[in-house]
């Protein structure tokens, strides 16, 4: 027979929209009847059993914060199958029937272990600024951080535009080139360079140089940060036109900030829906949408690498530019 759920674990990773939903978290709880526990510092609190109960009033005005209020951190004991006991004790020495995990990749690649391999009940809410959850099509943090970047892009290209100048903007996106190649589109950037897609260097030049023969002065390259350094790219663009090209790093900024209206909207009912689930029994999965309607999709597949839609989105960036 199955326990009844009692009381659930929260833990998180951190980007925009985390803390709107972990207050879905807690407060569809308290409608359900669960209590809630809030995992601080990530798989790592799990191990070394910190914790912190929360309830419907600890989450007020948190709504609009970036980051999470639980902290967190890489646990690499996680990977091992100690760490991984330890955390199940953590569960059971806490009373923990259910976890919800709130994360990219990684979060939810330990959320997958501890559901088929230690039959912990867990869902999973997909929250990542590089979108890269597969059978997701948007991950909290994503909206959010696309917009960062494209505030820093029309910024730059204030400058481009007066100083007739190049630039290569680096975003965020290890594996995944989805900043990139939306920021680049929404920015009217010249060209991306991905981790999806193969770097022609030479070409990007000649385009610029022959741009410029034409009149257009100002450029603007957006690369991800996983494909290639801003840099090195800037300084071949120097090399092979024999022009001024000065390179941005965003960073960190990407990830921060005050969640989007989307953003804020997608955790109320990610969160909401994870709720649900669990009381469905409902677990080992990770909460979707499914033209626009909420879904779940088996945590096995949302840990699977994504493949996203490039070509027609970069044929626009071409055409348009
Ligand atoms: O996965 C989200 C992300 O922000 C990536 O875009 C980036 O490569 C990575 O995390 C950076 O991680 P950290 O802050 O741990 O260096």
């Amino acid at each position: 027979m199955k326990k009844k759920i009692k009381k659930i674990g929260i833990i998180t990773r951190d980007c925009a929209g985390i803390n709107a939903a972990i207050r879905a978290v807690v407060r569809a709880s308290y409608r359900a009847g669960f209590k809630t526990t809030g995992i601080i510092r990530g798989y790592e609190g799990l191990i070394e059993n910190n914790t912190i109960e929360l309830n419907p009033r600890s989450v007020s005005g948190i709504i609009n914060r970036g980051g999470t209020i639980l902290k967190t951190a890489r646990a690499k004991q996680f990977r091992y199958r100690k760490g991984q006991k330890q955390a199940v004790k953590t569960l059971e020495s806490n009373n923990i029937d259910a976890l919800v995990v709130i994360g990219g990749n990684g979060s939810l690649t330990g959320a997958s272990i501890l559901s088929s391999q230690y039959s912990v009940p867990v869902v999973g809410i997909p929250a990542t600024i590089d979108n890269d959850i597969n059978g997701v099509a948007m991950s909290i943090g994503a909206d959010t951080s696309l917009n960062v970047a494209l505030g820093a892009l029309d910024k730059i290209r204030d400058t481009a535009t007066s100083l007739e100048r190049i630039f290569v903007v680096e975003v965020m996106g290890r594996d995944c080139g989805y900043i990139a190649l939306r920021a680049g589109l929404a920015g009217g950037c010249e060209d991306v360079i991905l981790p999806e897609k193969k770097l022609d260097i030479k070409e990007i030049s000649k385009e610029i140089s022959e741009g410029n023969i034409k009149g257009k002065k100002s450029w603007i390259v957006v690369v991800a940060e996983g494909k290639a350094k801003a840099a090195d790219i800037a300084k071949k663009i120097t090399k092979l036109t024999g022009l001024e090209t000065r390179e941005v790093v965003l960073g960190h900024i990407q990830r921060g900030g005050r969640p989007t209206a989307y953003d804020r909207i997608l955790a109320a009912r990610y969160g909401y829906h994870a709720i649900e689930l669990i009381e469905k029994g409902q677990t080992g999965r990770c909460v979707t949408l499914r033209d626009d309607k909420l879904s779940a999709i088996p945590l096995s597949k949302a840990i699977k690498k994504k493949d996203i839609e490039v070509n027609s989105y970069y044929k626009l960036i071409k055409i348009l530019t």
